[in-house]
């Protein structure tokens, strides 16, 4: 055996598969209140507009590129290997949910959002602050300290606001979407003490790469497009009377900051982390609420 199949061998068992993580998030689109919205009351004069928008659209791509059968063929069986690999939440978070997420924003005041992505979980552990988000014993990672500030628009502390958060390991892999990792690890549900201000202890995530294995990889392998993400800290962060932010933050200078194959990053959304002598990088961040 090869230094290169023991190393093959030693890793397998860690790897996430599209499969499975695939699965695992379309259980938890189909599950989880977050993405609730699904079975909206829509008039059937939208759906006439956008579908038929949406066929249009299919249809002069065809004609300008002169896509042939064989190629046909080949989408309709790519199609539907994203289903039977449960790959839709995936592909769609990647590929197009930046694009509803902007129009969202138009709308809105206060700290920028961007995608949710398919990995949220509810229901993780509730911790007063300064917090220290669950980690195995044995968690690889550069020592993280998150803090800042929750304020309304006017700049009012907002006590008791809470920043659900949750972020990718040293592998890029997330809890509860990847084997081997104990649920809730590196998820929490951390609330502001009188001063509106959070500490959250972590370890600073790795990228993300869109697993290979299955067909949105093959898809990106084929086009010769990065299937990266720059790391990243998702967060929901929401007080009583306010609407809730769904939204990411980068690390400045990070790989794959300026090509995020999801399109989700905002110049407003990268953090500065500082050296500290002890090890670790502090990073500060300040969220404005508006109200709901
Ligand atoms: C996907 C994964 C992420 O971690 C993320 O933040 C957004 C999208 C995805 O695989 O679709
Ligand atoms: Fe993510």
């Amino acid at each position: 055996m090869s230094t290169l199949d023991r190393t093959d061998e030693l890793v397998t068992p860690l790897t996430a598969t599209a499969a499975a993580s695939g699965a695992q998030a379309s259980a938890s689109f189909r599950t989880n209140e977050v993405y609730s919205g699904a079975t909206a009351d829509v008039s059937t004069e939208r759906v006439h507009t956008v579908a038929r928008a949406v066929l249009k659209a299919v249809h002069a791509v065809i004609e300008e590129h002169e896509v042939s059968y064989p190629e046909f063929q080949a989408a309709k069986k790519w199609l539907m290997d994203v289903g039977e690999f449960g790959e839709w939440p995936l592909f769609l978070d990647v590929f197009v949910e930046h694009a509803v997420e902007e129009v969202a924003s138009k709308a809105q005041h206060g700290t920028k959002g961007t995608i949710l992505g398919p990995y949220y979980l509810p229901g993780q552990a509730q911790l007063a602050s300064p917090a220290t988000l669950p980690s195995r014993a044995e968690e690889v990672g550069t020592p993280l300290l998150f803090t800042g500030r929750v304020t309304d628009l006017d700049g009012n502390p907002l006590a008791g606001a809470t920043l659900d958060i949750w972020h990718a390991d040293s592998d890029g892999l997330y809890s509860g979407f990847a084997p081997g990792i104990p649920d809730g690890n590196l998820r929490g549900v951390v609330s502001t003490d009188a001063d509106g201000r959070f500490e959250i202890h972590t370890i600073e995530p790795a990228p993300y790469q869109i697993p290979t294995d299955g067909p949105t990889g093959a898809l990106i392998r084929a086009a010769g497009w990065s299937a990266w993400r720059p790391a990243h800290l998702h967060l929901l962060v929401g007080a009583p009377g306010h609407r809730t932010v769904t939204t990411q933050l980068y690390f400045a200078g990070g790989e794959h900051l300026e090509n995020d194959v999801a399109e989700a990053t905002k110049p407003e959304l990268v953090l500065n982390p500082v050296q500290t002598p002890s090890g670790e990088r502090v990073a500060e961040y300040d969220f404005v609420l508006e109200r709901a």
